[in-house]
């Protein structure tokens, strides 16, 4: 593991499962452990391929700009688990 995915998500659609996600990407590990990324987008979770915006970030993450493209590995219909895949392309200094 070398971080953790930390926020939360709100119901923000009539008509399909859409998602307002607030999420920080915050890093454990190597150069960037403290530093972290900042996520706000609309999430349609039912889609193939949902982007969000990278918002900024922390550390060495400061200024960050950029986009995340999330897709569903596995969802648990049960326990409401789900495995995401987030490629994340992110510019800063
Ligand atoms: C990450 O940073 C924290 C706080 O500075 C430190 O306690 C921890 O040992 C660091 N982790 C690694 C893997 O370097």
């Amino acid at each position: 593991m070398v971080g953790r995915a930390q926020g939360l998500y709100a119901l923000a659609s009539q008509e399909e499962i859409g998602l307002l996600m607030v999420m920080n990407f915050a890093f454990i590990e190597g150069k960037y452990n403290g530093s972290s990324i900042s996520v706000l987008g609309r999430n349609t979770v039912f889609s193939k391929a949902r982007e969000m915006p990278v918002i900024g970030g922390s550390g060495l993450f400061r200024f960050a700009r950029g986009y995340v493209q999330a897709s569903t590995h596995k969802f648990d219909l049960k326990t409401g688990d789900a495995i995401v895949q987030y490629n994340v392309y992110v510019l800063h200094y």
